[in-house]
């Protein structure tokens, strides 16, 4: 119970300075940049923090935090194109077992996709983070990603 606590508390603190640092500018590259920054740095447990962005049907790399990644994946295939085409949150809490899945590093075990979603509904990219754990994300990091993302 502690641990959950303590998680809602960090993404309290992280959302807060989140929502301040975002009014510096509507560019969404640099909020990109700094969501990506803050989350990767404050969260132990992320080894891999980023975006892809869809351009012309495909996923590309955007800023991103943590060892180098695909450029571009490979379209229907894996954890973000399935948040891409579910429009929704996706855990994978053992990514081995995720059909498609894109090994961009063999150490990452687990991760979450939140798609990116303007005002017309349409999916413009997503927000990917790994960790080296199995199962290491939970609806509480679902429900406050999801938030950060809405910035
Ligand atoms: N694993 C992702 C690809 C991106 S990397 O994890 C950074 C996927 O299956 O879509």
């Amino acid at each position: 119970m502690a641990d959950k606590e303590n998680l809602e508390k960090r993404y309290k603190r992280i959302y807060d300075q989140l929502r301040e640092l975002v009014l510096k500018t509507e560019n969404k590259i640099a909020r990109m940049a700094t969501i990506a920054a803050i989350l990767h740095h404050k969260m132990a447990q992320f080894f891999w923090t980023g975006f892809y962005i869809l351009i012309d049907g495909e996923l590309i790399i955007g800023p991103y935090q943590g060892p180098l990644a695909c450029q571009i994946l490979e379209k229907e295939k894996g954890v973000c194109w399935a948040g891409v085409t579910s429009k929704k949150t996706i855990i994978a809490p053992d990514v081995h077992k995720f059909p498609g899945h894109v090994a961009c590093d063999s150490r990452s075990n687990s991760e979450i996709v939140v798609p990116l979603i303007d005002k017309e509904n349409q999916v413009w990219g997503v927000l990917d983070v790994d960790s080296r754990k199995f199962d290491a994300f939970s609806d509480i990091d679902k429900d406050w990603l999801e938030k950060i993302v809405k910035l």
